[in-house]
């Protein structure tokens, strides 16, 4: 990566006032560009010297008052770190969110022109799918704070609370240049059922509205819903921007098996494969088996073992996700491995052969159903 000279700059300038949360921002910064140059060491490194933020914090008497709930005491914000995992998106989707950071880039200039909206973004999809990624990249991107308030940890036991917290947060917001992100916001909608209190919810749905609407527009917005649907409408429609996160696309998922396994560019068919089978896992699905089967090889020290991710892929597809673990296949995996290859991903022989391990006579031999005892 080129030397960045203005971060640069900007960071020193930050260390010499004992400014942390400048620190922070530049050092953010960097770790994402060096994430979109693939350099994903690198930028892990940064985050990690950064994580140890309580060290220079607490020595330079610096800590940032963050809104707390008057019971418990707990923060009702927390800042968010720069992501070290690339984000790997359907074209649709990277389509939305590229066009979201360009009219938050120029929101100044959209604002003279008189054809601004509000730079907020509404995403829905299933648990794993990205969402907590996406809105810090965005926030890493756009180089402002990411400040995230789960509205599930602000629902406060004692009546009247619950307003009281969200009215904290938009409190706190307005003066830091950030990002906000409400992250499972069809919390607030449960209330509807655990406290069978309509006028709570009420007041707390009216509190967000409030809030939101006080905002000024440099303030950027994500909110994030596993239930669009339990939404209250006057606050869906507050959001102008809207990303549907779906379970990506077989182009995608090949995408995420290569980086999450670190596979060459010569490796690529086996991510395709891989790919082909996966269908319906999510993002997080995939990183989870891929982290399990380097864990295995670097404890092991072997290479990845593929039959084992096969295995441990179909059966998550089956609805129990599993981790990989590196017990020798029996002879029934190794012919439901080979069969699934053959129906469903459509590979020749000699590819079943070799990602099976086992000789191309026995890959025939599992196809055509017989059985693989002699096989060792
Ligand atoms: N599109 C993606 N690209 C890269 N990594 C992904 C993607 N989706 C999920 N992951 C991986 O899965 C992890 C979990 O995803 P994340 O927490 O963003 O999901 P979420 O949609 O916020 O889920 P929840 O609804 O449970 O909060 C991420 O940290 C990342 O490592
Ligand atoms: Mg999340």
């Amino acid at each position: 990566m080129e030397i960045d000279t203005k971060t640069l700059v900007s960071l020193l300038q930050a260390a010499m006032s004992a400014d942390y949360t400048q620190v922070r921002r530049a050092a953010n910064i960097l770790s994402k560009r060096l994430l979109d140059a693939k350099d994903v060491d690198s930028a892990k490194a940064i985050q990690a010297v950064v994580r140890k933020k309580g060290v220079p914090l607490q020595a330079s008497g610096y800590v940032e008052r963050l809104p707390v709930d008057a019971g418990t005491r707990l923060p009702l914000l927390e800042e968010g770190s720069a992501p070290t995992t690339p984000l790997i998106l359907d074209e649709s989707a990277g389509h939305v969110v590229a066009q979201f950071i360009e009219d938050a880039t120029h929101h100044d200039q959209l604002e003279q022109a008189g054809v601004d909206a509000p730079i907020r973004l509404l995403m829905f999809g299933d648990p794993g799918t990205g969402k907590s990624l996406l809105a810090s990249h965005i926030a890493a991107q756009l180089g402002r704070p990411l400040y995230i308030a789960r509205l599930d940890a602000l629902i406060s036991s004692r009546l009247g609370e619950t307003a009281k917290n969200v009215r904290g947060i938009f409190d706190f917001i307005p003066v830091r240049n950030a990002v906000l992100f409400l992250d499972e916001l069809d919390a607030i909608a449960k209330l509807r059922d655990d406290r069978q209190e309509l006028g709570e919810l009420k007041r707390v749905v009216n509190a967000v509205i409030q809030g939101l609407d006080t905002l000024t527009n440099d303030v950027i917005v994500i909110g994030a819903t596993n239930h669009p649907h339990l939404l209250d409408p006057a606050i869906f429609r507050r959001f102008p921007y809207k990303l549907e996160l779906g379970p990506p696309s077989e182009g995608t998922r090949a995408e995420m098996w290569r980086t999450f396994l670190r596979l060459h560019a010569h490796d690529m068919p086996d991510a395709e494969t891989l790919a082909r089978l996966s269908e319906g896992l999510t993002g997080a699905d995939i990183q989870n088996i891929s982290l399990s089967a380097r864990r295995r090889a670097v404890l092991d020290k072997t290479d990845l073992n593929l039959p084992n991710i096969l295995l441990a892929l179909l059966s998550s597809r089956r609805g129990s996700p599993s981790l990989l673990d590196s017990r020798k296949l029996t002879s029934d995996d190794k012919r439901q491995l080979a069969v699934t290859l053959h129906d469903r991903a459509k590979l020749p022989v000699t590819d079943i052969a070799r990602l099976v391990g086992v000789s191309r006579q026995m890959a025939h031999r599992y196809l055509k159903g017989e059985d693989g005892e002699i096989d060792g």
